[in-house]
């Protein structure tokens, strides 16, 4: 899960990185008041989770609250990289002399932490990365050791800050691991990290993304979650704890297994093309257990969704043999009754498929036909998606 620039901002302040005051607002006089208890020159920024804000121009330097309020309502009309702006941040302002760029982030493919780190920041982190690699440090962190002074100065120093800063920045650094291991993150960055003209080191912007599979440790972390932004099948399926992913076409899919969903969905795009393109409407992986009421749970949410025509259940028995899963779903159209009004080709294969298959079809559901391969099983239901 990312987190907004203010509830980075928010977390920051908790493990006391150095930040600058900030009240978010949703209208143009929530962000005068906001602007008016700062005081002094504040900049309004748009909360949106994308970088590149200020380019965007959802980044406003003003003077006064009446000039927030006026940028405010500006920014609140914006689109940023095809997200709404629906908030923005009123932030203190402050006086830059420099600003660098600090990250901290979970390399999975070196199964370590990596630490980016460069006294260049700003805007052009990302053209930098490109254009200068040179300057931009990559230094590993041994997760089981983190980010101590002496490591954190080591980062400065291969980020090309000198000396005098290193001092300055090591000690922020550390307080910006602390929150990367204290919750769980798997990305924390900061550009600018900035030196003011009076010798104070900040983190002006913040990027966090939280880790969910250790949500079970952060009930706080609830809390975070954009609600306004959650497609509604998509927060059904996370309540059931299924793993669900809304897609945009017409063909339900329910498998078992992520490799063998990831194929159905080829599988079925593939077949669909010849079906006037229709395409799988979303990702279900109802994992090794799929009882009746797991089934039926992924079949609820997946016939919620009013786009889907027709579902295809694909389905290899392992450890859940096939009359298990036959079983699962003829009891999950038992529970769902008159909810089921869309058709079901089902393919079974692997673990006890004779019996599975007979329990479907001596259940003769009206709904149900079966299929025997994939390819067959994604045409048919690729066809009666089309009709
Ligand atoms: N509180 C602030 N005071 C002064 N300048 C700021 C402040 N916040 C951001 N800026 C300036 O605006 C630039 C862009 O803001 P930032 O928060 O990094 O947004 P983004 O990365 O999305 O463009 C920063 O590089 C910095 O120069
Ligand atoms: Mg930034």
């Amino acid at each position: 899960m990312d987190l907004f620039e203010y509830q980075a901002r928010d977390l920051f302040e908790s493990y006391g990185v150095p930040v600058l005051a900030g009240i978010v607002a949703d209208t143009p006089e929530e962000a005068r008041a906001a602007a008016e208890k700062i005081g002094g020159t504040v900049v309004v920024k748009a909360q949106v989770k994308a970088g590149g804000r200020g380019k965007a121009g959802g980044v406003k330097v003003v003077h006064n609250p009446e000039d927030a309020a006026t940028a405010a309502e500006a920014i609140l009309k914006l689109t940023i990289k095809g997200l709404p702006v629906n908030r923005v941040m009123i932030a203190a302002g402050a006086r830059i002399a420099q600003e660098f760029y600090f990250s901290v982030l979970l390399d999975r493919a070196n199964r370590s932490y990596l630490s980016l780190c460069s006294v260049e920041g700003g805007m052009e982190i990302e053209e930098l990365a490109v254009e200068r690699p040179e300057a931009l440090a990559r230094v590993e962190v041994i997760p089981g050791e983190g980010i101590d002074l002496e490591k954190a100065r080591e980062i400065a120093k291969a980020g090309h800050f000198p000396d005098d800063l290193i001092e300055k920045v090591a000690p922020v650094i550390v307080k910006l691991y602390d929150v990367y291991k204290g919750e769980d993150a798997t990305l924390v960055e900061v550009n600018p990290l900035v030196l003011t003209e009076d010798g104070q080191v900040l983190a002006l912007d913040g990027k966090v993304s939280l880790d969910e599979n250790a949500d079970f440790r952060h009930p706080a972390h609830a809390e975070l979650e954009d609600a306004a932004a959650a497609d509604p099948l998509e927060a059904k399926a996370k309540a059931l704890n299924l793993n669900y992913v809304k897609l945009d076409g017409q063909v339900g899919i329910i498998g078992n297994g992520a490799g063998l969903v990831m194929s159905t969905l080829d599988v079925v795009s593939y077949a669909g093309e010849k079906h006037g393109g229709v395409r799988p409407a979303n990702f279900l992986d109802i994992g090794g257990g799929a009882s009746a009421e797991v089934m039926a749970n992924g079949l609820d949410v997946i016939l919620g969704d009013p786009q889907v025509k027709s579902v295809f259940v694909n389905v290899f028995g392992g450890i859940t043999a096939c009359d298990a899963v036959a079983n699962g779903i003829v009891g999950a159209l038992k529970t769902l009754g008159d909810t089921a009004s869309k058709p079901l080709v089902v393919r079974l294969d692997g673990n006890k498929v004779e019996e599975g298959r007979r329990i479907l079809s001596d259940a003769n559901h009206p709904l149900v036909s079966l299929a025997t391969t994939m390819d067959e099983g994604a045409d048919k239901a690729a066809e009666l998606a089309s009709k």
